[in-house]
């Protein structure tokens, strides 16, 4: 990443990640659905903004992420590429979206590709090689994700922790580790690895040459990523593997409070606020 003579941030890029890694700098990458939120996230200097489908649950109200829609993500990707972030744009592929064929894979990153993404993300290891190649081949940018993989959710039985128990099977820790180097082979510049533990992360970090960037899978990787809503403490629930460094919930609840108090009290709007 490039910092002009004004000592402003330049534009994140593919290869800025990989010297990251390199450099033993840190990654750090955000949620953010909106234009509002991706400006503020870029300001704070976060590194990749993912525009996730965790959009599903944190702001539709859906219970896990596979009714996320590809028009639904394109919408989301457009309004945050118009904050024109210095952060790298990631667009994740919902559900649906590229399961189906590497060339239904091709057009939907297109697709996201158009709206502002620069790069996409998708679920899947092994099994995701030919369709994250087929993406790669045209010049797309892909950031693999393995692991707890949320579109995964009705074979996990729910969100659950993976690569817990030995084996070959899908959520098996040696199949994660073929699952990493998979990835990594089809061309992925990057992978999240989620919610797997500690020493697995750790030794899929040390074993792959392109950065992880985890979430629920330790300190040892080359990043890390938190859902936005999470972060700011507007979501209900607390995760083990979340952190919430503001109480953005109680704040909104109680700024509305105290308009709502007002109104009723006739106290808003006072003549200060009022035209003349
Ligand atoms: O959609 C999302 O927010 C994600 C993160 C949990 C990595 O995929």
């Amino acid at each position: 990443m490039t910092t002009t003579t004004h000592g402003e941030r330049g534009k994140v890029t593919v290869p800025d990640l990989g010297r990251m890694k390199a450099l033993e700098q840190r990654i750090t990458m955000i949620t953010a659905y909106d234009a509002t939120f991706a400006r503020l996230v870029d300001l704070a200097g976060v590194d990749m903004i993912l525009v996730g489908d965790s959009v599903g649950m944190v702001v539709q109200g859906t219970a896990n992420t596979i009714p996320v829609e590809l028009d639904e993500m394109a919408y989301h990707v457009r309004l945050v590429s118009r904050s024109q972030p210095k952060a790298m744009i990631v667009g994740d592929l919902p559900f649906g979206s590229y399961q189906v064929s590497p060339q239904q894979a091709v057009e939907s990153s297109i697709r996201l590709m158009k709206e502002g993404a620069e790069c996409v993300k998708l679920e899947g290891g092994m099994v995701m090689a030919d369709t994250i190649q087929a993406i790669t081949r045209v010049d797309i940018p892909v950031v693999g994700h393995i692991g707890l993989t949320p579109q995964s959710y009705h074979r996990m039985g729910g969100h659950k922790v993976q690569g817990k128990k030995s084996g070959f099977e899908a959520g098996g820790r040696e199949r994660l580790l073929e699952d990493a180097h998979a990835v990594e082979q089809a061309g992925a510049f990057a992978v999240v690895i989620e919610g797997i533990p500690r020493d697995l992360a750790k030794e899929i970090t040390q074993k792959l040459s392109i950065p992880t960037i985890g979430i629920g899978a330790g300190p040892d990787c080359d990043g890390q990523v938190l859902v936005l809503h999470d972060v700011l403490g507007l979501s209900e629930l607390s995760l083990k593997f979340t952190k919430q460094y503001a109480d953005l919930r109680n704040a909104a609840i109680q700024a509305t409070e105290a308009f709502v108090s007002e109104v009723r009290e006739g106290i808003w709007p006072d003549d200060a606020h009022s035209f003349h």
